[in-house]
């Protein structure tokens, strides 16, 4: 299993602190926010890590993480010249990927839960985590049959539809390259994540675990502070970097 962790963007919802750094690159209590998602792949017995950044970024990212040694890893860089796609990882990453099957966090994105096992055990399709939120429209949104088998799967719908949103972790099998090379940018002008989903949901093969602990993605002022709170309060013992 190789591990990505997509980490550019404009962060514009968090301007001005992400005038002259990167939103990934600010503190989550103590320590900078990108540690948390890497937290994420490393207790999950990921050793190598693609570590995605935008262009006037990617000397901050080398100085702050270096080769990975430290922490028991590999850490392999590449540049997204313009944020126009979660699902853009999987072509930057195609070299890195080879023929192993891929997780991919993102940068902002602060579980609580350990979900190592959920990766470890992955064998085939696509495995996403799923966490009850009250603003759904803001992300991708999976709607469940009555035996809580995913149906749908719909990014930011305009209509309310589930309350369940697709979290910014996402585990598949090595097909996942070609399905990327196949898409076709949304409306938005972005390589979806959501798209590569549906294409796992139509094969019969998106498994959808679910996030019991708190999920944050710290994207904007409140839901940073949020982390903040959860980084103090709850997450110090199970950090491991
Ligand atoms: P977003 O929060 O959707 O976008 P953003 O970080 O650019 O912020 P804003 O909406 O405030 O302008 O992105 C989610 C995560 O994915 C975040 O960690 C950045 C990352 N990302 C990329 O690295 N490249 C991309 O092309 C996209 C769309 C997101």
């Amino acid at each position: 299993m190789r591990g990505i962790i997509l980490s550019g963007g404009s962060a514009t919802r968090l301007r001005p602190c992400t005038k002259v750094t990167s939103k990934q690159l600010l503190p989550v209590y103590n320590r900078p926010m990108i540690y948390y998602p890497l937290n994420t792949l490393i207790k999950a017995g990921i050793k190598e890590i693609l570590i995605i950044v935008a262009p006037e970024r990617a000397g901050d990212y080398l100085n702050l993480l270096g080769s990975g040694k430290e922490f028991g890893v590999r850490f392999t860089y590449e540049i997204q010249d313009k944020p126009t796609g979660i699902a853009e990882a999987f072509l930057i990453g195609e070299n890195f990927i080879d023929d192993e099957d891929v997780t991919l966090i993102l940068g902002d994105n602060i579980f609580e839960d350990d979900l190592s096992e959920d990766i470890k055990s992955f064998k085939k399709g696509a495995r996403v985590f799923a966490k009850k939120v009250s603003d759904p429209e803001r992300f991708g949104v999976v709607k469940f049959d009555e035996n809580m088998k995913a149906e749908k799967i719909v990014e930011k719908p305009k209509e309310w539809m589930s309350d369940y949103a697709v979290t910014g972790l996402y585990v598949y099998d090595n097909r996942v390259v070609q399905i990327s090379k196949d898409l076709k940018p949304s409306d938005r002008g972005e390589l979806e994540i959501t798209d590569i989903n549906k294409v796992y949901l139509e094969m019969g093969e998106l498994d959808v675990a679910m996030v019991n602990g708190e999920w944050i993605d710290a994207g904007t002022f409140d839901s940073l502070l949020r982390a903040q709170n959860l980084a103090k309060e709850k997450l110090q013992d199970k950090l491991v970097i």
